[in-house]
């Protein structure tokens, strides 16, 4: 269907393909039935593209990322890349469209549904309702610091470096969303780092308390140090509402959040960027795992991640906020009806139904079908 709304879909390599292939069926009910069109691009990224274009991205794809409303993105990488040159890796296709793009702040919400309290590693009492929202900054840290690489030094030893580096307005930046975000939430806000042993952790927490005092002070915030904030997630989730922290820390605290849901196929993310004049702000929206090579091409893959990251789209990026809560609530029922992919079967799995990708990505069209 036409529409003024420009979407990019990026479904890269390893499950990305097949859990797109789910979302794509919710498209086009949207379309179908809610009159929610999109004009669709489609291109490749990661090892698909660098087989293609010996590259991992094109600057012909990424300049269409850079014009569209929205990017969907599936996920990157898997071991026939292993050795390919690090430069050209799959996952560096994925970093230069947030550098790019500029998609500073990654919002990486972790709830856990009624349905699959059963399904989290943790007693149902500790994760039952949990809603937290984990902000990560996207676009610097140790991920894009400079100087990074490897040589031999004085010693004539091999020696590999990355750089930690944070800026005050990358800090505030990413911290004003967070507070942001929690005014519409519990109001709370745990800004995390190592202050205790890395300069950036000193300068991230300075700023964010800085910026508390000056705007935010309505908001709760606290802090506290990263290691201490992995065990505390695993201690008592729901103390928390909003986590702001760094690039690296977002990334390994995330993947934990994700199993106190029950599966890392379940959690979506939007990555967006700064808002410009007319208040559009640039945005792509990716599950947090990865391209899952030990499952790849098996019709076994959860699409609930990229299923909800598509309805991150329709609330962030085209203000569609009861498009978003209706797929939402599909997914929620049919998680109620039993439903499971094999990574949510843990636990306690009386009356549920073991499903692959496909049947997965149906039964939520039904839903939605019923819903409407
Ligand atoms: P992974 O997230 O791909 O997989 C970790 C584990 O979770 C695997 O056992 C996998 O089977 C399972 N899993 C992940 N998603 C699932 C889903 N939707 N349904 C069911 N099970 C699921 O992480 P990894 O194995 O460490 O990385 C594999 C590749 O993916 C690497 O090349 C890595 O760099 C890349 N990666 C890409 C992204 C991305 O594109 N955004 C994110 C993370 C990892
Ligand atoms: C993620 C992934 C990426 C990251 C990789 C694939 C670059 O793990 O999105 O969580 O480390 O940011
Ligand atoms: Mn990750």
């Amino acid at each position: 269907m036409a529409s003024n709304r420009n979407l990019l879909v990026l479904p890269g390599d390893g499950i990305g393909p097949e859990v797109m292939n789910e979302v794509r069926k919710v498209i086009a009910w949207m379309g179908k039935k809610r009159a929610i069109g999109f004009d669709i691009k489609e291109d490749l990224v990661g090892g698909a593209a660098l087989d293609k274009h010996n590259t991992p991205i094109t600057d012909d794809t990424t300049k269409i990322a850079l014009e569209a409303d929205a990017v969907l993105f599936g996920s990157v990488g898997g071991p026939k890349w292993d050795t390919a040159d690090f430069s050209k890796k799959p996952e560096r296709g994925l970093l230069r469209l947030r550098k790019e793009m500029d998609l500073f702040a990654n919002l990486r919400p972790a709830k856990v549904f009624d349905a699959l309290v059963d399904a989290s590693s943790l007693k149902p009492e500790i994760v039952k309702g949990l809603d937290i929202m984990i902000i990560r900054e996207l676009t610097s840290g140790v991920y894009f610091g400079e100087p990074r690489g490897r040589h031999t030094n004085a010693k004539g030893e091999v020696e590999a470096f990355d750089t930690q580096r944070y800026t005050v307005p990358e800090i505030r930046r990413v911290c004003a969303v967070a507070f942001e975000l929690a005014r519409k939430r519990k109001n709370k806000v745990l800004s995390t780092e190592k202050a205790n042993v890395m300069y950036t952790g000193v300068l991230w927490r300075e700023e964010a308390t800085k910026l508390h005092k000056e705007s935010y002070s309505d908001v709760q915030l606290s802090h506290m140090y990263a290691d201490a904030l992995a065990m505390q997630l695993l201690r008592a989730p729901k103390e928390f509402d909003v986590i702001v922290t760094d690039n690296l820390f977002g990334d390994i605290l995330s993947d934990e959040a994700s199993m106190l849901t029950g599966s890392l196929g379940l959690l979506p993310s939007a990555s967006l960027g700064a808002p410009d004049a007319t208040g559009r702000r640039k945005a792509l929206y990716e599950p947090i795992h990865g391209s899952a090579p030990d499952i790849a091409g098996k019709g076994l893959a959860n699409p609930i991640a990229q299923t909800l990251s598509y309805a991150m789209m329709l609330r962030y990026s085209f203000d569609l906020g009861k498009d978003a809560d209706m797929v939402e609530l599909a997914v929620e029922n049919v998680l109620k009806a039993g439903y499971r992919t094999g990574d949510l079967l843990v636990g306690n799995t009386a009356g549920t139904k073991k499903v692959g990708t496909q049947e997965m990505g149906d039964a939520i069209v039904k839903e939605l079908d019923r819903l409407a």
